[in-house]
């Protein structure tokens, strides 16, 4: 166990976190997604200490941070569609799953010995002032034990990784509240997760569907696993009302104890997601039950259900 500092997203905290960064130790920090559990991915056995923080099962890959499109590139090879894509959505809810350049330095436990690496920059004020006095390439999965709930505040990382981690800066609710979007573009383009950036919005720019890529049965990204983000109380998907026992999560006309977004707003609804999860979670108890209202299936809606399917899902 080690002492977890919590510092505050002021240039001394920031100042603070680059320095841990630098010496190679592990710092939760705020994205507009969901926080991130930051270490430094040229150094091997720090990257190790994520997995083993995070109690992972498996090693995955993980996405690399970045403060610029400029130091993006400086890792990985982007093509015209890479470029017309970040140009784009960067700074933002946006991962790009390209080729790697193997002279980067990059962990090979980062990409799990595959040819490719996932990047982004993103948009979150203390995220990009922690990238940029680092001055290197942060690896980071979402801050949360493996299998649980995403954070999307730093009360959420301590009540899972305190004594595990160095330090949390706090900066806040994360705004956006999924995690972002994984587009793969090392080859046909394919949408490994939907997220942060809606995928009709990349349908769009690219001018072509994109299939869905990964294999339930051989998945390369965790968040594809059947069973991701799970709360302890079981979870019923599509209820109009609460049956006995279950504590209901309503949206728009659904009225619920809890609500991801009284006006029906995607927008508010994602931002709310994970930690309405924990605290319906809380209020279900141990073998608890909770319900959740239907959501559209369309644009933000779409990483919504994603997660709440697989919340839901049978384990
Ligand atoms: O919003 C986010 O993306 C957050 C914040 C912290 O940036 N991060 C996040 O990381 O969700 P994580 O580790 O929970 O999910 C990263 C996903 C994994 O599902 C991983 O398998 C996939 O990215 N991934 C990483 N590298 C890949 C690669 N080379 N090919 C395919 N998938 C890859
Ligand atoms: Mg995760």
């Amino acid at each position: 166990m080690e002492k977890t500092e919590t510092l505050a997203a002021d240039d001394a905290g920031v100042a603070r976190a680059a320095h841990l960064l630098a010496g190679g130790r592990l710092v939760a920090f705020p994205t507009e997604t969901v926080y991130g559990l930051g270490g430094d991915a040229r150094q091997d056995a720090t990257v190790a200490r994520i997995f083993a923080a995070k109690g992972r099962p498996r090693f995955n890959p993980l996405i690399v941070h970045l403060p610029s499109v400029a130091a993006a590139e400086a890792v990985a090879v982007f093509d015209d569609r890479a470029r017309a894509v970040a140009a784009a959505f960067w700074p933002g809810p946006l991962t790009l799953v390209l080729p790697l350049r193997p002279e980067a330095g990059i962990s090979p436990l980062v990409t799990a010995g595959l040819p490719t690496v996932a990047i982004r920059v993103p948009a979150h004020p203390v995220a990009r002032a922690l990238l940029t006095a680092f001055g290197g390439p942060v690896a980071a999965p979402s801050a949360n034990p493996s299998g649980k709930v995403s954070p999307t505040r730093a009360a959420h990382v301590l009540a899972g990784l305190s004594g595990r981690i160095a330090a949390v800066v706090d900066g806040g609710p994360s705004a956006v509240g999924v995690e972002s979007t994984i587009l793969g573009l090392a080859g046909a383009a394919r949408l490994l997760r939907p997220g942060g950036v809606p995928a009709e919005a990349l349908e769009a720019l690219l001018g072509q569907a994109l299939p869905a890529g990964g294999d339930e049965a051989r998945p390369n990204a965790p968040g594809q696993l059947a069973s991701h983000y799970a709360p302890g109380a079981m979870v019923r998907l599509n209820a109009r009302a609460a049956e006995t026992g279950e504590i209901l999560v309503g949206y728009g006309p659904v009225k619920g104890d809890l609500t991801l977004s009284a006006d029906g707003d995607l927008v508010e609804a994602a931002a709310n997601l994970f930690h309405i999860l924990r605290e319906a979670d809380a209020l279900a108890g141990p073998q608890g039950r909770i319900a959740f209202a239907p959501v559209p299936d369309t644009g933000l809606g779409r990483a919504i259900t994603d997660r709440l399917r697989r919340a839901a899902a049978p384990r």
